[in-house]
């Protein structure tokens, strides 16, 4: 199985990108083909509704950066893993950004082109406990379910404001390994 993770912290090794790491630790003692990309690192940008997409002016996306180049290859993956803080009651910038430009992969008459049937797993840290930001969750399940793709789970993770602070709740990280190991 061929994996994407998509990191939407702007923190390198901070809670998400610990929880996603151990995610693609699981995904990789399985023995499947796993890439990760830390999206702040990546300077992408947002949408800017030029509708190249949609006219089919470009295979994919008319925004020379590095997420264009990345497209393709989500097209060609079976599986995408999406890891963000909650900011503000939100996904991050970050990821906001991924997603919004995530509709070179809708058609013009609504359907979906090389997403449907694909696995996701999400990832949402917050400095609140969990139950206080499953809105997060619910938004991107509502977003990739769109996609028509298939949920292969969801780690709601709360009480994380510091960096390390996961550290302290072990129990998740080797949730995270498990759900990366079960992959199929
Ligand atoms: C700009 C910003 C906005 C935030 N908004 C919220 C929020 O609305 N609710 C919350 O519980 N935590 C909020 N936090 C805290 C982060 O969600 C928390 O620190 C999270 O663990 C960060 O994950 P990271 O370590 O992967 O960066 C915010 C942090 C920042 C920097």
């Amino acid at each position: 199985m061929r994996i994407m993770a998509f990191m939407g912290s702007p923190r390198k090794n901070g809670n998400t990108a610990k929880i996603v790491n151990a995610i693609c630790k699981g995904a990789k003692e399985s023995g499947h083909d796993v890439e990760v990309y830390n999206l702040s690192e990546m300077d992408n940008k947002g949408c800017i509704a030029c509708d190249a997409c949609q006219a089919k002016k470009v295979d994919f996306c008319s925004i020379d950066d590095k997420l264009t180049t990345l497209l393709p290859k989500i097209a060609e993956a079976d599986c995408i893993i999406v890891g963000t803080p909650v900011y503000c009651i939100q996904v991050s910038g970050y990821t906001k950004n991924f997603i919004d430009r995530m509709r070179v992969f809708l058609e013009p008459d609504l359907t979906i082109k090389h997403l449907p049937g694909k696995r996701y797993i999400t990832v949402t840290c917050s400095g609140a406990p969990a139950a206080a930001f499953s809105n997060v969750t619910e938004y991107l399940n509502q977003v990739f379910g769109f996609f028509k793709m298939e949920n292969a789970g969801n780690l709601i993770v709360g009480n994380v404001r510091e960096k390390d602070d996961i550290m302290e709740q072990p129990g998740i990280l080797k949730q995270a390994e498990e759900m990366g190991r079960k992959l199929s």
